[in-house]
Order: structure tokens, then sequence, then C-alpha cells
């Protein structure tokens, strides 16, 4: 009797750790069926929150998909995801044949985001191993279609989410955003040692991974008068640029008036033209796309 008890109980957990295994096995073959379709997967990251990370990940995703590429912006900043708001997409998700289909910004630039799936203000209240099969269902289960580029916003950091990305799919490059004060330096090292990192490391799927270089966001601020101040200091991606061999791809200036247009859903690269902070952009990409050639 005792025997058959442990026996049934013992075949349940085998049927279960089965049908665990065989699922896992499905989105791995659907994940790699995606990631085929994608051309290059680009990180942006940085160790230290609120230096632009999010600013970037958006500006840098509509000026690609404003030159014609095909562009998928994917906010991995599962508790404080941003991008939504910061393009003003209003459309929601909606589920296809299992399969989660992608809001639209335009017609080559698609967004997924926790922010679809929560209403305002609800926290995500999650750990590692929920975070890592949220992460793969936006790769494996999400319509991407054919893309030139996967833009992929990350929280600050070097934890769950950045990990589990880069021991999930090969990641083509990283774009490391700071701002140019001492301290935001110290992170942004971590950042930068935790990329380079991944080219060895036993786990990781990443092992061409490059950083494509350093984004100095709030470099400067243009006086009314013309004059330009330094408001967080100065040098800082100059300074890491020299000590890892890594390009500066671009310098954002602190604009108040940029920053009230991400507020509004406005990314300003294309609704602040003819500006410095719109032509950073352009500069950024023009690096990026030469950084991806080499
Ligand atoms: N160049 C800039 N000029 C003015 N405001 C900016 C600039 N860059 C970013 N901001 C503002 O600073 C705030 C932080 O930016 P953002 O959310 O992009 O940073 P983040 O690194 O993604 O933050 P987190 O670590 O919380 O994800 C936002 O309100 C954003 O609009
Ligand atoms: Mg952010």
């Amino acid at each position: 009797m005792e025997f058959n008890v442990r026996g049934d109980k013992g075949n349940k957990e085998a049927e279960e750790r089965k049908k665990r295994f065989i699922e896992a096995q499905q989105r791995k073959k659907r994940l790699k069926e995606k990631m085929e379709k994608i051309k290059n997967i680009i990180t942006v990251m940085s160790g230290k929150g609120g230096v632009g990370k999010s600013t970037v990940s958006v500006n840098l995703a509509v000026a690609l998909s404003e030159e014609g590429y095909n562009v998928g912006l994917l906010d991995l900043d599962l508790h404080g995801p941003n991008v939504v708001r910061m393009l003003g997409v209003k459309e929601k998700l909606f589920v296809d044949e299992g399969e989660i289909v992608p809001a639209q910004y335009s017609d080559n630039l698609r967004v997924i985001s926790m922010a679809f799936l929560l209403d305002d203000g609800v926290p995500v209240i999650w750990r590692g191993a929920i975070k890592t099969t949220a992460i793969e269902q936006f790769l494996a289960d999400v319509r991407w279609g054919e893309l030139d580029f996967l833009v992929i916003d990350l929280p600050p950091g070097t934890g769950d989410e950045a990990l589990t990305l880069y021991q999930t799919v090969s990641v083509d490059g990283a774009v490391i955003v700071t701002t140019p004060q001492i301290v935001a330096l110290d992170d942004v090292r971590r950042a930068i040692r935790f990329v380079l990192e991944m080219k060895t490391a036993p786990l990781s799927s990443s092992k061409d991974t490059k950083i494509l270089g350093i984004v100095e966001n709030m470099s400067y601020f243009r006086c009314p008068n013309g004059d330009i101040v330094h408001p967080f200091g100065e040098g800082g991606a100059d300074r890491l640029s020299v000590e890892y061999e890594i390009p500066v791809l671009g310098k954002i200036p602190m604009d108040p008036k940029a920053l009230e247009l991400m507020d509004e859903g406005k990314p300003p690269v294309s609704f602040y033209r003819g500006t410095e902070f719109e032509k950073a952009f352009r500069d950024i990409v023009g690096n990026l796309l030469e950084r991806l050639e080499g």
C-alpha cells in the first residue's frame, strides 16, 4: 500500500516533470525560429538608474524606424515600464493563435511592455524564476516578424533581467548610457564589465556580443543666451571611452522641453526637429550602424 501511494506520487511528479520539459523544449524551438528573423538585438543598459536608458531606447528605436528599418522595442524593465508612455502608444496588445501581437507605434515600429498588461500604478511583485519565464515569453511568444533591430530597454543594474536576456538570446551589441558625473561612472563600469563577461560566461548565449558604445545623456545644458553649462560635470563618457577602448556614440543635451515631450508621449527625435537633441540621436544612429558594420 505504502509502495503504491509513493509510486502514484512518483508517477505524477514524473509526468509533471515531463510536461515542463516538453513545454521548455517547445519554447526553445519557438524562440530559435523567432530570433532567426531578427537581424540585430541591441540592449540599452547602465549600471545606474535614471540616467536616461528608456529615453535613449525610445528615441533610438524611433530614429532607426524613421530611417526605414523594421524595428521592435522590447521594454524589459518589468518593475518600472516606461516606454509605452514615452511613445504615446494607446493601442493594447492582443493574442492571436497563441502569439502576442505587439502594439504598433508606426508601420515599422512595434512595442512590447509589461505596461500593457498592468493597470496604472499596479506593482509587479515577481522574483527570479517568474521573471525569467516572462522574459522568455516576450521573446518566444511575441509575433515580432522580420526585424532589422530589436532594441531592448533594460532596468538599471545587472540583475535577473539582463542575465536572463544574455543567457537566452545572442545579443549583438550593447549601448551603455551614462551621465557625465563620477558617481554614475562607478555604476556604469559594472554594466560594461557585465557585457564583457557575457562573452566568456559558461551559460551565456551572447559570445559574439560587443559594446557598441557609450551615450552620454544630460551631457550639457544650453542656456537661453547660447552659453553651455555642465550641471552634471564633464568628461564622463570620454573617460570610459579611453578606459575600455569603446567609442562615444553621442552626447545628448539636457533639455526640459524634451522631458515634457517624453511625458506627453511625443518622442523628441520626431516631435522636436531641428534641435541639438534630435541631432544627437541622428549621430548616435550613424555611429551605431558603423559599429555594427565593423
Ligand atoms: N536629455 C534629457 N533632457 C531632459 N530630461 C531628460 C533627458 N533624458 C532623460 N530625461 C528625463 O529624465 C528622467 C529619467 O529618464 P529615463 O526614464 O529615460 O531614465 P532611465 O535610466 O530609463 O531610468 P530608470 O533607471 O528608472 O529606468 C525622465 O523623466 C526623462 O524624461
Ligand atoms: Mg528606464
